[in-house]
């Protein structure tokens, strides 16, 4: 038992769902980052995990660059290297990184795809996955082309959700090119320990590859500190960006030994002494390609000045809570979770196995609640973030309750 589920035991006391008078003490962020977000005045909007909200900063600086592409558009093309820059200056100060670490990217699946063309995996050689690694960090090692490269998939261990540690020692040898994993996972909300995994990768002369979209901006991140080589995220969930813009991190051990898979004039040049042959940035920049999505560029640039302002270890507080008076509130309406009980094994998604995820969600909605319905997973999900408050949890909790008393409780589960 982690000193973190010690603490999840007493605040679950505190803030436990049985005393919903407690609201306030829930609130560790102060109400004017909940204001920022105008959809938290008509509606409990617990999907921040698929689509952050756009606050009012956000639309703001957006609205402005709009403005300025409008009247004075060069202005707005020379904006591109400094707003880049201070967006992977934040990041950097975000995930315990230096900024010459991170390239700009489209999105997550593109930093993945990037990443695993930059490993040098040769026919033979194996990549470590288990259950929860995301599909975007799962399908670039099976197209045609590395059918050499076996992909070995670790069983789910003590959780059931994931892989364990143990799990993973199973498969990985000194043919592994990487263990690639979800830091959490979309599906279940479950949270890989990060270091003890790259501790194997390395104990073999393998990288981890992390999926950090559903843990950066909600929980503390130290990628230096955990050994992370090759990292990948997206603006639009808790980074509080636009959609279509993410990062891709490489350690500076890892620039030091490898090449670019793709490249484009932001990255690369003709070396001058010999125009035969192309220079890569030293740097993560050489990941970068062409124009990136100039208008996103300051959008998030606002949303991670926001998150910083709040800071993530109030975040992770404040989310903490209302995940825990969700799973208390969950308990009391007799519904089984997916997303396990300790602390430590989770962060902001809470995630509930429903036999009609779509009529569900279209009943919550009508009564403004919205959050994500995955038929394919059966399953809905309740992300807790930096906007939201008790009032939202207990509308949700609300609306289940009368769902099951309108419906029957195996309506949203068999029994
Ligand atoms: C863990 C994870 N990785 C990747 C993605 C996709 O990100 P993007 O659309 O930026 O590629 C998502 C969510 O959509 C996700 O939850």
């Amino acid at each position: 038992v982690s000193v973190d589920d010690e603490q999840n035991r007493d605040m679950g006391r505190v803030h436990g769902h049985a005393r919903r008078e407690d609201v306030t003490m829930l609130d560790e962020l102060p109400e004017r980052f909940r204001t920022e977000f105008p959809v938290t005045r008509d509606r409990a909007y617990l999907f921040g995990g698929g689509l952050a909200p756009a606050s009012r900063r956000v639309s703001g600086t957006i609205a402005a660059w709009m403005h300025t592409w409008a009247f004075d558009p060069l202005e707005a093309w020379d904006g591109l290297a400094t707003e880049t820059d201070a967006v992977r200056e934040r990041l950097g100060r975000l995930l315990g990184t230096s900024p010459s670490t991170i390239a700009i990217v489209d999105g997550a699946s593109r930093a993945s795809n990037i990443a695993v063309g930059l490993l040098d995996a040769r026919p033979g050689s194996n990549v470590v996955v288990d259950a929860t690694t995301y599909p975007s960090s799962l399908y670039p090692w099976m197209v045609p082309g590395r059918d050499g490269v076996e992909v070995r998939r670790a069983a789910n261990g003590p959780t059931g959700l994931a892989a364990g540690i143990g799990d993973l020692e199973r498969l990985v040898d000194d043919g592994t090119v990487a263990v690639c994993v979800t830091h959490v996972h979309p599906h279940t909300g479950f949270r890989h320990d990060l270091r003890p995994i790259a501790d194997l990768a390395h104990a073999h002369g393998a990288v981890i590859v992390a999926d950090i979209s559903q843990s950066a901006g909600v929980i503390p991140i130290d990628l230096a500190a955990d050994g992370i080589d090759l990292a990948m995220g997206t603006a639009m969930k808790w980074l509080m960006g636009p959609p279509g813009i993410g990062f891709l991190c490489e350690s500076a051990d890892l620039l030091a030994r490898t090449c670019a898979p793709q490249v484009g004039y932001l990255g690369a040049e003709l070396d001058p002494a010999d125009r035969t042959r192309l220079r890569l940035r030293p740097d993560a920049r050489r990941h970068e390609l062409g124009l990136p999505s100039l208008l996103g560029m300051p959008g998030w640039r606002t949303g991670l000045d926001i998150v910083l302002e709040a800071g993530v270890p109030a975040i992770h507080r404040h989310v903490e809570a209302l995940v825990e008076r969700c799973l208390d509130g969950l308990d009391d309406l007799g519904l089984v979770v997916t997303t396990p009980r300790e602390r430590s094994s989770r962060a902001g998604l809470v995630s509930i196995p429903a036999t009609s995820p779509l009529e569900l969600r279209a009943f919550l909605r009508e009564r403004g609640v919205d959050l994500w319905g995955f038929p394919r997973g059966s399953l809905i999900r309740a992300d807790a973030g930096m906007f939201n408050d008790a009032h939202d949890i207990d509308r949700l909790l609300d609306g289940l309750a009368a769902y099951i008393a309108e419906r029957g409780h195996g309506a949203i589960q068999e029994t």
